[in-house]
């Protein structure tokens, strides 16, 4: 399979920039002329160049009616490859930010009269986009669920409580407290037509998986921009990658990706989500023995490609077609 071709970047100009929860902060994304941007469904997300020169997802949460400007929300983290933390330290309102067109995982599936909304933290933001979307143009009914851990860390709280939204969205925070976590079980026991969709931290959606097992799959969908299996581990370590088509050999030292190395070294490999779950990376794998750490790759598929966002290598080098 030929690899994807890389998203074209519009320039787009910081509107705004909000904190709308503790160390959360909504961006307000417009072109400098103030025209129209491409398109985008509910559920929908961009991928945005950050000043670290990594790439990364995110959900777009206004409603897709508005054709003159992306909102997104972005959480500081210093975990990971440190993207949200390049992006809310190094962009400024005024800055002009590279932005791909947007794309969409977590699409509302059509004709479905009952959408059922589970949301952890930031995972709120494809949702937003899709209650206000529904709001505005349909009738099928909906009901959020939106777990967090206290009212301060709860993005779009002021939204959530104005009037458009009265009774069909519940707000629940924990507190930190396992003893308060919200039950939700009663809402998945009994299988319905209801679409699910559930998009926050990885242990939500686990459970969220978990407790609908018995429902038809094609009813349950989730959006995630994280792969545990991406996770730098203490025992990584370095290792080269030849490039067949020019000879030269990469080093990739423990605790850096393939294609960090790769950029390093003036090679630009197209991606998107740079944790292994968009398939934008896939590379031919010559030779070598990979170790992957991909969720997109089939097991017949992982003997000749590698996702060089995430994948290391189980051998001293790989040889990638490049
Ligand atoms: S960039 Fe998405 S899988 Fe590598």
């Amino acid at each position: 399979m030929s690899t994807p071709a890389p998203p074209e970047p519009m320039w787009l100009r910081v509107a705004s920039i909000d904190e709308i929860a503790t160390g959360i902060f909504r961006y307000d994304l417009r072109r400098p002329d103030g025209g129209g941007l491409p398109p985008f469904t509910a559920g929908a997300h961009v991928t945005v160049w950050l000043p670290n020169g990594g790439t990364r997802c995110f959900s777009l949460a206004n409603n897709p009616l508005e054709r003159d400007r992306y909102e997104i929300a972005v959480k500081r983290e210093d975990p990971g490859r440190g993207g949200s933390k390049s992006l809310v330290d190094g962009v400024r309102r005024g800055d002009a930010l590279p932005v791909s067109a947007p794309d969409n995982w977590f699409a509302l599936a059509p004709d479905v009269s009952e959408f059922l909304f589970v949301a952890g933290g930031i995972g709120i933001t494809p949702i937003m986009a899709m209650m206000r979307h529904l709001n505005s143009t349909s009738a099928a009914r909906y009901k959020l669920y939106y777990l967090t851990r206290s009212p301060s860390l709860t993005p779009f709280i002021a939204e959530l409580q104005a009037p458009e939204f009265e009774g069909k969205v519940l707000l629940h925070h924990d507190h930190g407290d396992l003893d308060r976590a919200f039950d939700l079980w009663p809402l998945f026991e009994r299988p319905t037509a209801t679409h699910v969709y559930c998009c926050g931290p990885q242990s939500l959606m686990d459970a969220v998986r978990d407790m609908t097992g018995h429902w038809p799959t094609s009813a349950i969908h989730f959006e995630s921009f994280t792969n545990a299996l991406a996770a730098p581990r203490v025992d990584d370590t370095p290792f080269a990658v030849r490039l067949a088509k020019s000879g030269d050999v990469v080093t990739v030292p423990a605790g850096t990706s393939i294609i960090e190395a790769l950029r390093a070294h003036g090679c630009r490999v197209p991606s998107s989500c740079e944790s292994g779950t968009c398939g934008t990376c896939r590379t031919g794998l010559l030779a070598g023995e990979a170790d992957h750490r991909d969720l997109v790759l089939t097991d017949e598929e992982r003997a000749h490609n590698i996702m060089v966002c995430v994948s290391r290598a189980r051998s001293a080098e790989l040889v990638l077609d490049l």
